[in-house]
């Protein structure tokens, strides 16, 4: 590899302070990056980007206001950084060496890239038998979600009702498996036909919905909760968790991971 590599990336162009983002906000750019030695300041590296996360709460990051985020904004015109596993290029860091494997939590978007290392969360062993991919899931962020909401806050006990929307997701995914685990009876909420069948059959749900076919989700909670919700994980927010609230037994438990359903609403605080 030469000491010039053309870099392909993502960056904000515009904030998106309401509904979906689109290509007015984010853009892409081919740029020169010199990855020559002299262009990596000390305790950074260079690295190839092997696998990004694209994750919910990145929707935050794009709306131009810090009130009520706990995350700070992307600058415009800066590459938007994510989760992500790198592979080490160029190093100015004794703790680091070429080929290695890295955890960045906060990855640029792009091919290429020169990181400081105290971004680095920690360095992957290749040779375990554990995919890249699920360090950015099941052993990522993702997972430790469903697992705070499941083990920590949920509790649920063998035999417990338990509910979970956007059950398809990465959450969900790992929730619902992680409640089946328990003894419990787990059932999701998903967008599609397509993703009920997933949950159930990949997943191991014992059934599932598509909120997008249901008009009355009351309706729906009575089908599906006869005998009422004990831990309902909600990733949605919005008018699923208005109409779980009337289904739920004494002593519930609603572990609130996110609101996805209000991610693209104007933040008025
Ligand atoms: N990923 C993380 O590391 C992490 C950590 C902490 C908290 N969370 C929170 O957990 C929730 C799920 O995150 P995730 O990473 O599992 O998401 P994901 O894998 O990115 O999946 C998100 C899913 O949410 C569903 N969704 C989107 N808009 C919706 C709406 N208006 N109403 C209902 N469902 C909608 C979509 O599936 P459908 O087809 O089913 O609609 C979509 O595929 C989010 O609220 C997120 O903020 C995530």
């Amino acid at each position: 590899m030469g000491d010039v590599v053309e870099n392909r990336e993502w960056y904000l162009a515009a904030y998106c302070p309401e509904g979906v983002p689109t290509s007015e906000h984010l853009k892409f750019r081919t740029v020169s990056l010199s990855i020559a030695s002299d262009s990596i300041p000390h305790n950074h590296l260079a690295v190839e980007t092997l696998l990004l996360s694209v994750d919910p709460y990145l929707r935050g990051r794009l709306t131009g206001t810090l009130e009520g985020l706990f995350i700070s904004q992307y600058q415009l015109n800066q590459v938007i950084t994510v989760f992500g596993v790198v592979r080490v290029i160029r190093s100015k860091d004794s703790k680091y060496n070429e080929g290695d494997i890295l955890l960045n939590r906060s990855a640029p978007v792009a091919e290429y890239s020169i990181v400081p290392s105290s971004d680095i969360a920690r360095k992957i062993d290749a040779t375990i038998g554990i995919s890249l991919s699920d360090y950015l899931g099941s052993l990522g962020i993702p997972g430790f979600a469903a697992w705070v909401g499941i083990e920590v806050l949920g509790k649920p006990k063998v035999g417990s009702n338990v509910f979970i929307s956007a059950a398809s997701g990465a959450v969900g995914i790992n929730a619902g498996q992680l409640a089946k685990i328990r003894g419990c009876r787990v059932i999701g909420s998903t967008g599609s036909d397509d993703k009920v069948k997933l949950i159930k059959e990949e997943f191991g749900y014992d059934d599932g919905f598509n909120y997008n076919s249901e008009s009355d989700f009351d309706a729906a909670l009575t089908k599906y909760f006869p005998d009422g919700i004990d831990v309902y994980l909600d990733n949605v927010g919005g008018k699923m968790l208005e109409a779980v609230l009337n289904h739920v037994n004494k002593y519930a438990r609603i572990p609130l991971c996110g609101m996805i359903s209000q991610y693209n609403k104007l933040m008025l605080v």
